[in-house]
């Protein structure tokens, strides 16, 4: 029997999708209420960290326990991970001893071979290429505000980074559009969008991106921690902050979702992520109803 794993948006259908919305509905209104759900008792996650986290850590590992498991936490500074033990080896050794793996690296490749040779299913927990666990938090929370992401607009501002991707694939699977605004030097990398994916227009003006957009969303444009090294990009972003004024491009109901961590007055304005339409605080706890559902559909 083939394994399910989920390293990239595109890997699950949309009635795939529909059930995990459903049961992180469920899951979620569950934990509201203070009503014990625990269909993964006996069951361990292990999470392998090859780059830093606070969310993708706290939701996969907080979810974890709530659904009756437990979930271990690896990373490269106090583990034999990235001293050159082979992924394969790796995989072969975790599979083996857990019911399930989390994996948050570096390439996309790298997160394919250690499927690979995975007994269990494999979560991607960010590559450089994709975030789809953060992708499908956002999907859902758009649903949860606004009934159905179908057919409606997604304004993206920023650089093609693994959360555009993420967003393009879901497009695809949810048939919705994404207006793309890329500063230059920083477009798609047409190797990492589906031949054909008709989901998406480019925009030169990030304004006019925003025009008639149902949800605008961005990312940090320099790594947290690395701000210094990327002085550069701060300048090629000049014009790409997501202000009042770009919301004002939107439509009147728009809402605007940022992944986070954010960077006040560099990519998104104040005004606007700690403004009415901003529903971050919904985005980034939605991770662990989203991630809970997940979990228990392929353990
Ligand atoms: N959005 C997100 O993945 O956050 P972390 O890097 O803190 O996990």
């Amino acid at each position: 029997m083939s394994i399910k794993h989920f390293l990239q948006f595109s890997d699950f259908t949309l009635d795939e999708f529909d059930h995990v919305i459903e049961r992180a509905r469920l899951i979620k209104q569950k934990f509201k209420n203070y009503e014990p759900y625990h269909p993964l008792v006996d069951r361990t996650l292990v999470m392998v960290f090859e780059k830093n986290s606070t969310r993708t850590r706290l939701s996969f590992e907080a979810g974890m326990h709530q659904l009756g498991g437990a979930a271990i936490y690896l990373n490269t500074r106090d583990s034999q991970l990235g001293r050159g033990e082979p992924v394969e080896d790796a995989a072969q050794v975790m599979s083996r001893m857990c019911d399930i793996i989390m994996v948050r690296t570096f390439g996309q490749d790298i997160i394919e071979r250690f499927a690979g040779s995975s007994r269990v299913p494999v979560i991607n927990g960010l590559t450089n290429e994709h975030h789809p666990c953060q992708v499908l938090a956002d999907v859902f929370t758009y649903i949860e505000y606004r009934g159905s992401i179908k057919g409606r607009t997604v304004a993206w501002i920023g650089d093609a980074n693994n959360m555009l991707y993420s967003w393009l694939q879901a497009a695809e699977v949810f048939d919705f559009h994404v207006n793309v605004s890329t500063p230059k030097g920083y477009e798609i990398n047409p190797d990492l969008v589906t031949p054909g994916n008709g989901n998406y227009t480019f925009f030169a003006n990030p304004s006019d991106a925003c025009a008639g957009a149902d949800l605008v969303t961005t990312d940090v444009w320099t790594s947290m921690g690395y701000e210094e090294e990327n002085a550069a990009r701060l300048k090629a972003f000049d014009g790409w902050i997501v202000d009042g004024e770009k919301m004002k491009r939107a439509n009147a109901d728009a809402l605007f979702m940022h992944c986070l961590p954010a960077h006040r007055g560099e990519e998104v304005a104040a005004e606007v992520i700690d403004g009415p339409q901003s529903v971050v605080w919904d985005e980034a706890e939605n991770r662990l109803h989203v991630q809970k559902a997940l979990l228990e559909y392929l353990v």
